[in-house]
């Protein structure tokens, strides 16, 4: 049986028509205008090469149609699917972003209710928007020691499906950011008895199930939708996506349809055909490339922590952490007397290593099949120089307050038992009304436009069509003085906010 999947998944449908469109001499009158790279800028093609050009194709007859597939995307997708778990698999050129609308999108009419973590992806908001979707937020577990917000618990998840026996589905992002993932098995079984699908934004996952010290992917564990990012933690080129479903609990017409309208009607086949090429490569070798990913990130922890300044972020199961990855590395740097910003920059400038995210304590780190212990050896080295290095200033910079504290002890929710009551206007209503931009100091009272999200802990304190209130003001100001980001607004500064004009 294994001998025949192998066989199954040696091929790659989509690569090899692509491979042979490429090399077929033809005169071209068809889009791409470089037509095959003949008419590209010199600057790009040095830094290119000609082959990518040959093969940045449309959608010719050969190469099938990504949005009504029957033909090499459809074999591809079919092996995608059977490799990842699901009963179905769409790829996608747009990212998870693409999946995380459309998945709305495929499961709530307007001012239908949705269950969610708050601190969830933007994508999601825009998911809100298009579909005029109402949500009904969960807080997630928070964790003072890192001033991190984690997972959503299966009894916040119940809590709110009990108060919300109306809402049409349930999002949960799995794993977080930083890797941490919640129970979804036993999310699944709770959405299940209610009779409502479980999407899970897996960007951060497409590596999981293959390898049995990793987590359990959302396919696995009994969601009916799962949008991972292949392009982040495996192989594919950036943008190149997932969407996998399982039974019939999701309207996979109108998945597609919804798809349709978040994506590109001429999708990259470069892109596409990435993701044909991971699926071949994890179907074949993915548990060896998970094994070697693994051993490198076990001997970076293992070497890190003698560092005596630095801590790792483990797994340690809690109230909202069910598992974690341990290829991410959260490292807390505030002890080496600086804060996680100008250790990315040192890193960067002195070594090279690059974080994927900075934040005021912590830097994070992604180890995945494409890197090799020379990468380990340069971030050890780069923080045993780190540690070595004369600080302008001690560690009392940073303080030991909490952003995380808060702002989960600003959301009021919290004490009503998780779920938060509908907000004064759908994201969607918000999104479409007339603006203006208000000085903060006037902000009060009026009803806003747009997400302010600080980070850490990532839990927005605005979401658009929420009631700006004094509290919240005097919260993100006090964020701002302590050193934190705000993200999501168009002012990170905070010296103006974007809100509902009022009709008068
Ligand atoms: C949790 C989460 N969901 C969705 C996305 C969107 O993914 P993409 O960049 O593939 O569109 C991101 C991107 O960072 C993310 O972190």
């Amino acid at each position: 049986m294994m001998r025949e999947i192998d066989t199954v998944h040696q091929s790659t449908p989509l690569l090899t028509a692509l491979q042979q469109c490429a090399t077929r001499s033809t005169a071209t009158f068809h889009t791409p205008g470089h037509k095959r790279g003949k008419g590209v800028g010199k600057a790009l093609q040095e830094l290119l090469g000609d082959r990518v050009f040959a093969a940045d194709l449309p959608e010719l007859p050969e190469l099938d149609n990504l949005f009504a597939p029957s033909g090499v995307i459809q074999e591809a997708q079919a092996l995608a699917a059977q490799a990842f778990g699901a009963d179905q698999t769409w790829f996608l050129t747009n990212g998870s972003t693409a999946g995380v609308i459309a998945a709305i999108v495929a499961t709530c009419d307007p001012s239908e209710k949705i269950i969610l973590p708050r601190n969830v992806h933007q994508s999601v908001i825009s998911g809100l928007v298009l579909a005029g979707a109402v949500p009904v937020w969960v807080n997630p577990e928070f964790d003072p020691n890192w001033d991190l917000a984690h997972n959503v618990t299966p009894d916040a998840i119940a809590h709110a499906l009990t108060q919300n026996p109306d809402a049409k589905a349930v999002m949960l992002v799995s794993p977080t950011y930083l890797g941490v993932c919640a129970d979804v098995a036993a999310i699944a079984h709770l959405c299940h008895q209610y009779g409502v699908p479980l999407l899970v934004d897996e960007a951060h996952g497409a590596h999981f199930g293959f390898h049995p010290d990793l987590p359990i992917s959302a396919m696995q564990a009994g969601a009916d939708l799962a949008v991972q990012s292949t392009h982040k933690v495996l192989s594919a080129l950036t943008q190149a996506a997932m969407v996998h479903v399982k039974g019939d609990r999701i309207d996979r017409d109108r998945l597609t349809k919804s798809l349709a309208l978040v994506q590109s009607t001429s999708p990259s086949y470069l892109l596409l055909a990435s993701l044909d090429v991971v699926r071949w490569q994890m179907a074949t070798q993915g548990k060896a490339l998970m094994e070697q990913t693994l051993q490198l990130a076990e001997e970076a922890r293992s070497r890190l922590t003698q560092i005596p300044e630095l801590a790792i972020l483990e797994s340690t199961r809690s109230p909202g952490v069910f598992d974690c990855d341990r290829t991410r590395l959260t490292i807390h740097v505030a002890n080496l007397g600086i804060d996680g910003f100008t250790a990315d920059d040192l890193l960067n400038q002195q070594w090279g290593v690059v974080a994927e995210l900075p934040t005021l304590r912590h830097l994070t780190f992604i180890i995945s099949l494409g890197n090799t212990k020379d990468d380990i050896e340069r971030l050890v080295q780069g923080f045993e120089w780190l540690r070595e290095k004369p600080k302008k200033s001690g560690s009392s910079v940073i303080g030991h307050w909490s952003f995380g504290s808060l702002v989960i002890g600003h959301q009021s929710f919290k004490d009503k038992g998780h779920s938060v009551l509908s907000p004064k206007l759908s994201p969607r209503d918000a999104f479409f009304a007339q603006h203006e931009v208000v000085p903060i100091q006037m902000a009060a009272t009026r009803i806003s436009a747009e997400l302010v999200c600080p980070y850490p802990p990532g839990i927005p304190v605005l979401v658009p069509g929420e009631v700006i209130t004094e509290k919240a003001i005097a919260l993100l100001r006090q964020i701002l003085v302590m050193g934190g980001t705000l993200s999501g607004c168009a002012n990170p500064k905070l010296e103006t906010v974007r809100v509902v004009k009022t009709i008068s």
